[in-house]
């Protein structure tokens, strides 16, 4: 249930002006042009992560729209290129097209995953809303069986349905498959997913679980401490951790700049001290680092879909101990 504190800071927040909503997301958001995320990656390649670039946007309406977003990704992997920055890319399906024109958001997709593989990176599907669920997959699926094994996706723990997903990519990857394990941001309906926290972090823990179990590269997504802890002691019974080969034979091709076996995945701007005490563990460690035009679009959509995210706000600016950048 919503506290009613998350809504009234949303409420509050949708109906602040432009620079005050850019003043609460420049923590969050590297700002609005690649050269915003650039400066980032120097300044926090020392703190020995590494990065996965979002340009921000999503749900186009209109395939033209889709462009803008393959040139800017190109841009990206050039700039990655350039800098030798240890990083790779995020897409948003719906940025490409997926839900306007199935077969030529496909196509788009597709030529970015194809340029990334000729600079050998890796493409991570962020996984959207539940109507774009299965087609997310399948394009992952389809990308795979035509050789660009250098894409994934991500699992949401809170939708009933992700374990089913694991075992089904499991027959059709196997050790290839690549996860982001995460909650889950979108609030959805209560028939498909689970809604009270205990029972979210359960789900993601048995996802953790199983994808270790099936050999696949996870990378845990999370800045709770219940996933963090859970997440620590099933690798170990895996015999995965710091400092210890990738125990999964026959582990895919493309594994450029990747974990032993799994990685942690932070937001930019959330826990840092958290994020820097796994890399001193030895733990490979990855930022999640947005940028672009549509931050304004982006920070309020995103207060909108799940005001949980509200008091987390809040609690980072008026507790700032308990979540420094
Ligand atoms: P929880 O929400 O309980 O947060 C634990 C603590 O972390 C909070 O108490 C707070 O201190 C801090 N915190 C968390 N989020 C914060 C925020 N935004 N601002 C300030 N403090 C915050 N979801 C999805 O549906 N599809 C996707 O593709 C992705 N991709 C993704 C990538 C990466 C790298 C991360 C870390 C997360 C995602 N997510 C996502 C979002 C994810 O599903 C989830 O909504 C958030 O990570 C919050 O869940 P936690 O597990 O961090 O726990």
């Amino acid at each position: 249930m919503v506290g009613f504190l998350s809504k009234a800071i949303v409420g509050a927040t949708v109906r602040m002006p432009k620079w005050f909503v850019r003043w609460v997301s420049r923590r969050y958001v590297a700002g609005p042009k690649l050269s915003d995320a650039v400066q980032i990656m120097k300044r926090l390649s020392g703190e020995g992560t590494c990065f996965t670039i979002d340009v921000l946007g999503e749900e186009i309406t209109s395939m033209d729209e889709a462009q803008y977003f393959y040139d800017e990704y190109v841009r990206v992997i050039e700039a990655i290129e350039l800098g030798q920055f240890d990083a790779n890319l995020s897409i948003k399906p719906t940025a490409f097209g997926l839900l306007i024109d199935r077969e030529k958001g496909m196509e788009n997709i597709r030529k970015l995953v194809k340029l990334a593989s000729s600079n050998d990176m890796f493409v991570r599907l962020d996984m959207e809303d539940h109507r774009v669920t299965t087609d997310t997959i399948q394009v992952v699926k389809e990308l795979h069986a035509e050789g660009l094994t250098n894409v994934g996706t991500v699992l949401q723990g809170r939708l009933f349905r992700s374990l089913a997903d694991i075992g089904d990519l499991e027959q059709e990857l196997g050790p290839a498959a690549d996860y982001r394990i995460c909650k889950g941001i979108y609030l959805e309906p209560e028939d498909i997913s689970f809604a009270g926290y205990q029972d979210i972090v359960d789900a993601t823990n048995s996802c953790i679980d199983r994808m270790l179990d099936a050999g696949a590269y996870v990378a845990i997504a999370s800045h709770d401490y219940p996933v963090i802890d859970h997440a620590k002691s099933a690798l170990e019974s895996f015999g995965m951790g710091p400092g210890k080969e990738d125990p999964r034979p026959n582990a895919g091709e493309n594994r450029r700049n990747k974990g032993p076996g799994y990685e942690f995945q932070m937001l930019l701007g959330v826990r840092g001290p958290l994020r820097r005490k796994l890399a001193a563990e030895g733990h490979r460690t990855r930022i999640y680092l947005p940028y672009g035009e549509k931050w304004y679009e982006y920070s309020i959509r995103r207060l909108k879909e799940n005001p949980t995210i509200g008091t987390q706000v809040a609690k980072a600016f008026l507790m700032p101990w308990t979540n420094r950048p």
